[in-house]
């Protein structure tokens, strides 16, 4: 069943994590991480929606709908499981399964067919852009808490956005080929991916952590919302995020050197502000 923590090939479980162990204190105070680990639940128990819509556009290709199917979909749906299960045990007043339907009426309407990308190849390079995003998220996470049960959470998953990535861009390789794909094309659909990073889904996700556990209004929500990046900025890999980006392009040594330092302007710019 897909979503099934029993699933076939995964490298962890999410109950394999020392929830008991988790020293409470330490992170209970921090409204910022309870945002950041909140509204990163949301999004990856989220996913599936993502999914099915994938799985339709690569209907026709078994190996990459099976992965899709077996490893990609219950491995982010793992994810949040057990950031659910982390956030549950730190604050466990918090109302998660309400907040979560309340997000998730709202995020189901924005995940449609329609907003796919035109070629598959650009999907995948599309997706490479998302694999980036996470595996980027969750390194700042990591670098930012000390709790050593989040570290080690935030690590795992870390791993396997990389893992994901990895098989998006393998994937990217062939249909760039069979696509016939041009770099303004591939180009193309990386930079509406990476614009789209900062917008719609990260910010429903968010709204809804700030709106159910604090009621705020908009403009707390605004201020909040600041705080929690500017956190996240601090420790952001830029320069790790710049060259996964820049991969599928697949340019000279050269050209990657002299597009690395604007790219990585742009990036912030885009991502950080
Ligand atoms: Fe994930
Ligand atoms: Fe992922």
């Amino acid at each position: 069943m897909a979503g099934d923590s029993s699933a076939q090939g995964m490298r962890w479980h999410w109950q394999d994590l020392d929830y008991a162990g988790i020293d409470a204190e330490q992170v209970r105070g921090s409204d910022e991480l309870f945002l950041l680990l909140c509204s990163a639940s949301f999004m990856e128990s989220g996913s599936s929606t993502y999914t099915r819509n994938l799985i339709e556009y690569f209907a026709d290709d078994a190996p990459v709908a099976a992965w899709l199917n077996d490893h990609w979909e219950p491995e982010e749906l793992q994810h949040g499981r057990a950031l659910k299960a982390y956030v549950q045990h730190v604050w466990p007043d918090f109302d998660w399964d309400a907040a979560y339907a309340d997000f998730f009426n709202e995020y189901g309407k924005l995940c449609t067919v329609g907003e796919l990308e035109p070629t598959r190849g650009q999907e995948m390079a599309a997706r490479c852009v998302v694999e980036m995003g996470t595996t980027t998220y969750y390194q700042a996470l990591n670098a930012v808490c000390s709790e050593p049960v989040l570290r080690d959470l935030t690590w795992r998953i870390r791993t396997d956005e990389v893992q994901h990535y990895k098989h998006f861009y393998h994937y990217f390789l062939q249909y760039r080929k069979s696509d016939g794909l041009k770099r303004w094309q591939v180009a193309a659909a990386l930079w509406r991916r990476v614009a789209e990073l900062r917008q719609s889904d990260t910010d429903v996700a968010l709204r809804h952590a700030v709106a159910w556990r604090f009621g705020h209004a908009p403009q707390d929500y605004e201020a909040m919302s600041k705080r929690v990046f500017a956190i996240m900025a601090h420790e952001y890999p830029i320069e790790l995020a710049v060259r996964m980006v820049m991969k599928p392009l697949q340019l000279s040594s050269r050209l990657q050197r002299w597009t690395e330092r604007p790219v990585a302007a742009l990036t912030r710019r885009l991502l950080l502000q």
